[in-house]
């Protein structure tokens, strides 16, 4: 398991750090909320708030990312990464789902139940990427609708296990299609990164066309500038790849989605903290 950073690990940390000084995100009204040994809430002064943040940063690390040296992205001269990262799913779900720890949850499940409580009952909700099913389209199906699309035949498998009442499409996000106005709400959690950031503009196009009038979308992405890379987590080849917030957040808003909220929060995976921003973006 993840030990303490050193050597090659603790330079790539270092060297991305470097890279992506000047493109850390700062909301405007900056609460950063570190969930570490009995979870604190911080804010405060100014130059208080900037060595808090300074002090996380020198805690966070890419969790376990090394690059990983391959042929290709699948290992058979084509380049899309879904194939990859689905073997890589398939492989480490069971490792994945034990990175949230109980006593330091991460904020999705607040954050869905936030949402949700806004939606009239039986309103259908798509879940981008639903992993195993817990705990988001499970809480979906409480009082709503839920749709899940998953690319790992593993992880969908596990959903229709975990959240029988929810439709659990096993397919890429890049494949499927929905008629427009369908979901009161979508959401896509932790599911972005693993899509080449080139095409993150025409999935937010395709979410709001999805959505009904004045529909939701809630989703996060790693907040670091990442073309795109495949490095080895959780014991398996990974593809990683996202835009820095600015550039995601024009994105969302190209795509013809009013952002009603933004943050970087910062949780733990297998105890080490992790950083996302987090979107509230709503169809006009
Ligand atoms: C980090 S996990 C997050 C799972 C779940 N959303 C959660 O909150 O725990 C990312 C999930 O997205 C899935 N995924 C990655 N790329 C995808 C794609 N292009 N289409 C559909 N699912 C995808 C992965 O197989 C994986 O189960």
């Amino acid at each position: 398991m993840d030990g303490p950073a050193t050597g090659p690990k603790r330079a790539d940390a270092e060297q991305r750090d470097e890279r992506n000084a000047d493109d850390v995100f700062e909301h405007p009204d900056p609460v950063v909320r570190h969930q570490g040994a009995g979870q604190r809430e911080r804010g405060g002064g100014e130059q208080e708030a900037e060595d808090e943040r300074a002090e996380l940063h020198a805690l966070i690390l890419p969790p376990l990312r090394r690059p990983v040296a391959l042929p290709s992205m699948n290992g058979d001269g084509t380049d899309d990464p879904g194939r990859l990262v689905a073997a890589g799913y398939d492989e480490a779900a069971e490792r994945y789902a034990a990175l949230e720890a109980s006593e330091a949850p991460w904020p999705r499940a607040e954050r869905l139940r936030d949402l949700l409580g806004r939606l009239p009952a039986g309103a259908h909700v798509l879940d981008a990427g639903c992993g195993n099913g817990v705990p988001a389209l499970q809480l979906i199906c409480e009082r709503h609708r839920a749709t899940g699309v998953e690319i790992s035949k593993t992880q969908a498998a596990l959903a229709r296990r975990n959240a029988p009442q929810a439709r659990v499409i096993h397919a890429s996000l890049a494949d499927v299609a929905f008629p427009d106005g369908t979901f009161a709400a979508i959401t896509a959690f932790y599911v972005m990164d693993h899509m080449p950031r080139e095409r993150h503009g025409e999935l937010f196009r395709r979410f709001a066309e999805w959505l009904r009038p004045e529909g939701s979308l809630l989703f996060t992405v790693e907040p670091y500038d990442e073309p795109g890379d495949v490095r080895e987590w959780q014991g398996v080849p990974m593809f990683f790849s996202q835009f820095d917030p600015a550039a995601t957040l024009r994105l969302v808003e190209e795509a013809g989605l009013f952002v009603l909220s933004h943050d970087v929060h910062v949780q733990l995976e297998g105890g080490r903290p992790v950083e996302f921003l987090w979107v509230l973006a709503q169809k006009g």
